[in-house]
């Protein structure tokens, strides 16, 4: 686990979305484990966003890598990645910078932050949990 990965799973458990046994404090279900693919194909800097419908983003940003949640904290609808890597809500307007932070309402909490992991193969694993009610 590197640096960045140890934050994001510090990052979700300050969210309260994950215990060390894996379980979702917000709903009692397990943590899921997605295979991003070879991380090989994150390396130019951008929002990518395949992974939207699963409920995440992975975001390059020179030597950081990191998984957002593509749910917007206030009622959970979806969030869509704009061109500037912000992140906006189409139900009631709220926006994200490219850190997850809110900069708009009426969301008041930050996006979480997934932990990624890079497996034997070079695959990358986001580890992801519901975003908290
Ligand atoms: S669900 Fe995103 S602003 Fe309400």
């Amino acid at each position: 686990m590197n640096r960045r990965s140890f934050l994001c799973l510090g990052a979700a458990f300050a969210a309260g979305c994950a215990t060390p046994g894996g379980m979702n404090l917000a709903s009692g279900a397990p943590e899921r484990v997605v295979n991003a693919g070879p991380a090989a194909q994150y390396l130019a800097d951008g929002v990518y966003a395949r992974y939207r419908d699963l409920g995440f983003f992975i975001v390059r940003r020179g030597a950081n890598l990191f998984a957002l949640s593509a749910i917007c904290t206030h009622r959970h609808c979806q969030l869509n990645a704009e061109a500037n890597r912000t992140f906006s809500c189409p139900c009631h307007g709220s926006t994200f910078d490219p850190d997850g932070r809110v900069t708009e309402g009426p969301a008041r909490r930050n996006l979480p932050v997934f932990a990624l992991f890079t497996d034997e193969k070079g695959d990358l694993l986001v580890k992801i949990c519901a975003t908290p009610g």
